[in-house]
């Protein structure tokens, strides 16, 4: 593994291999996850969907299931606590939010109604007997390019939703090659390994909560808002996390009617979901349908580069999983054009996943650059470094740090890449096609403002508080390690506390700027400590603190192209008689600025590429037409690459730090899982000829 280098002379702990702090909490059990925190007198809630796609509750037979034993309280449209109209969150309009507030039925799975009992059971059991009567209408869950109600709006989350310059059809009939193809991935669902869960309570007129969350800060704001509660009386803690994948960004129903129900019962009230309720309650990545048109010289240079995405969105908001994005930082072209559109079903509003985005944009993308590489003649790498930009391709700023082509060729060398035959079908061991592939990743950098605390002890131990999320990916560890250094400490001098709304403004543990935006607060804090600090004097029992707040420094940044980058390759075997593709090794190299810990981060970059192979391989969520919902929503039928799945993989990185952030962190929460499906399916078209456009690349696909 190589070591992160350059590391400055005060740096001690930044770069070296830690265990996570709260590890032997973990696999222990000591460690509580939000649907363990136990109470006294813990009420239990139970989430009641609707069985139909589209309609009006008629009524909620609530009588017979009062009477049941143990049960508190039955709340639906008419009679659950009022949010507030209109509701937008940090991240934007949230209508799911607003859920027992109409009799309005949007999507088969929406909640209708929550039923309180003194044990999880009871109310299970009482939701279950709960006759809820609907009125239908006609529902649409059809997603199709041609779809009639496509729309492109103006703008996404993420920014612009289109991009153009120059003129792609005249490029593109003065090129040489040409690629245009479609491409299709499927409704895909995070699966935290811990399914969503919260418990709410009042306490002297503060309402305190329990959820497993990427940022209980957001939470805590979003929560105010939609209760029309003063914010500070909000408090919302997550200590441990097991998993998100963006699933946990932002409030979900577990929470909205855990905080109903307390409000109503007047005692603690804990909702967990079940892994089913997770796939309706909580959103998934949307299907998309990708059209790219690729033109090129002769000699491989880009003249054009079009992409265009559709996703789906529900009727309810509109959220737009931006595929065509990805292209937007990696390639120039003289006609470069990327278009996000979207189509609103009958369906669940989709969400953040595992790069939004870029996840499948670069399946569709990356893919495309394989096969103009093979019309051109050309090596894949070589079509790339070809096409390396010097400025952004479509913002037109300094391209910095860019460390995309170190990655292709310390990737290349690493997986024996040179001398490789270009020539498709040719190399067969029994029964098996063998085939190598590999692929470009790319994903946005930022920072988002956060702030810190930061109390020297008097027994000479430091504590840092700031409402970071530790999702699973060693964040606590690695603030710490970020701490020790800018104190000049060792790392064992130093407890982090995080999850807690009560610390402060914090970004969210996600979109590649947990880790970035939070260490830049730590760092901040730290500096201002050791000029308060006098050497040799005394600090009082209550310890001296100080806060930081990164507003100006992250607002400082230089408008520049920030993006981690990544090279993907992958060895596959297909079986000629049945289909299967076994992937025999995979190798990533990033380029993701400092990694603060070597052990954390491998996991991280190897988490995401097994996400990348589940993605081109097992994940596929199947929409039925005639009811609306899902027909596999469990482990038993939307398979996740288990271990047997999983070959050898290999995880490393070039060292480009950035040079806006103090520590030089870039981010690397996504990039992982960006290309690796592309490598993957460029791999078998190597191994067997065959293209393959529409993830996941299932046996009956192959044959
Ligand atoms: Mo990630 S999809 O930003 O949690």
């Amino acid at each position: 593994m190589t070591t992160t280098t350059g590391v400055p002379t005060a740096t001690r702990s930044v770069g070296t291999a830690h265990t996570r702090r709260e590890g032997v909490a973990k696999v222990t059990g000591e460690a509580r996850y939000a649907g363990e925190v136990p109470h006294a007198e813990l009420a239990h809630g139970w989430v009641v969907l609707s069985t139909v796609a589209r309609g009006r509750v008629l009524a909620v037979e609530d009588g017979p299931v009062r009477r049941m034993p143990g049960v508190i309280e039955v709340l639906h449209h008419q009679n659950a606590p009022r949010l507030q109209e209109g509701f937008a969150g940090t991240l934007g309009p949230d209508a799911t939010a607003l859920m027992l507030q109409h009799d309005r039925v949007p999507y088969a799975g929406w909640p209708v109604a929550v039923v309180v009992a003194e044990t999880s059971e009871q109310a299970r059991e009482a939701a279950e007997a709960l006759v809820v009567r609907y009125e239908t209408e006609p529902h649409d869950v059809g997603f199709s390019a041609e779809h009639p109600d496509r729309y492109t709006p103006e703008s996404t989350v993420v920014g612009p939703a289109t991009s153009e310059k120059g003129d792609v059809e005249s490029e593109l009939a003065a090129s040489a090659a040409v690629v245009d193809e479609r491409y299709t991935t499927p409704e895909q669902h995070h699966n935290a390994m811990e399914p969503h869960a919260a418990m709410a309570r009042w306490d002297n007129g503060r309402l305190e909560v329990v959820d497993s969350s990427q940022g209980t800060f957001v939470t805590a704001s979003d929560l105010a808002k939609l209760f029309s509660l003063d914010p500070a009386s909000v408090r919302v803690r997550a200590e441990h996390v097991g998993g998100a994948f963006g699933a946990k960004g932002q409030m979900r129903a577990h929470l909205v009617l855990a905080v109903m129900a307390t409000t109503v019962i007047g005692r603690p009230v804990r909702i967990a979901l079940t892994r089913r309720q997770v796939f309706s309650l909580i959103g998934h990545r949307s299907p998309t349908a990708q059209r790219v048109r690729l033109g090129a010289d002769a000699d491989g240079r880009l003249r054009v580069l079009d992409h265009d995405s559709l996703s789906r969105t529900s009727r309810l908001d509109e959220f737009i999983e931006a595929s065509a994005n990805f292209g937007r930082s990696m390639y120039d072209a003289d006609a470069h054009r990327t278009v996000n559109s979207v189509v609103p079903l009958d369906v669940p509003t989709p969400t953040f996943m595992r790069a939004p985005g870029e996840a499948p944009g670069s399946f569709a993308l990356e893919s495309a650059v394989d096969e103009l590489a093979h019309k051109c003649g050309l090596d894949p790498i070589e079509l790339r470094v070809r096409n390396e930009p010097a400025f952004g391709p479509v913002t037109g700023l300094p391209v910095e740090a860019r460390g995309l082509l170190p990655c292709f060729r310390e990737g290349a060398r690493r997986f024996g890449w040179a001398g490789r035959d270009p020539r498709p079908g040719v190399r067969r061991e029994g029964r098996w096609l063998l085939g190598t592939g590999t692929a470009g990743s790319g994903f946005f950098v930022g920072a988002f403002p956060s702030q810190a605390a930061l109390t020297a002890e008097p027994d000479g131990t430091f504590t840092v508080r700031i409402a970071a999320s530790d999702v699973g990916t060693g964040a606590r560890t690695a603030l710490t390690q970020v701490a020790a250094d800018a104190l000049a400490v060792e790392p064992d001098r130093v407890r982090v506390r995080i999850g807690d709304s009560d610390f402060g403004n914090a970004w969210l543990g996600g979109g590649s700027m947990g880790t970035r935006s939070w260490a830049w607060a730590v760092i901040v804090a730290a500096r201002e400590l050791r000029e308060v600090l006098v050497p040799g004097a005394d600090i009082p029992a209550e310890g001296i603190t100080v806060r930081s707040d990164t507003t100006e420094q992250v607002a400082s940044v230089a408008a520049r192209e920030h993006h981690s980058h990544g090279a993907q390759f992958a060895e596959v075997a297909v079986d000629v008689g049945t289909g299967e593709v076994r992937v025999r090794r995979m190798l990533g190299i990033f380029s993701a600025g400092r990694i603060v810990n070597p052990l954390t981060a491998r996991s991280q970059f190897v988490g995401g590429m097994i996400g990348g192979l589940s993605m081109a391989l097992h994940e596929e969520a199947i929409r039925d037409r005639a009811s609306g919902a899902l027909t596999n929503p469990d482990f038993a039928g939307y398979h996740f690459a288990a271990h047997a799945d999983v070959p050898e993989i290999e995880a490393d990185w070039v060292d480009v730090p950035d040079p806006n952030d103090p520590v030089g962190i870039k981010g690397i929460g996504e990039i992982g899982i960006v290309g690796a499906a592309a490598a993957i399916a460029n791999a078998i078209w190597h191994a067997t000829g065959v293209r393959h456009r529409a993830l996941p690349i299932r046996p009956d696909r192959v044959l």
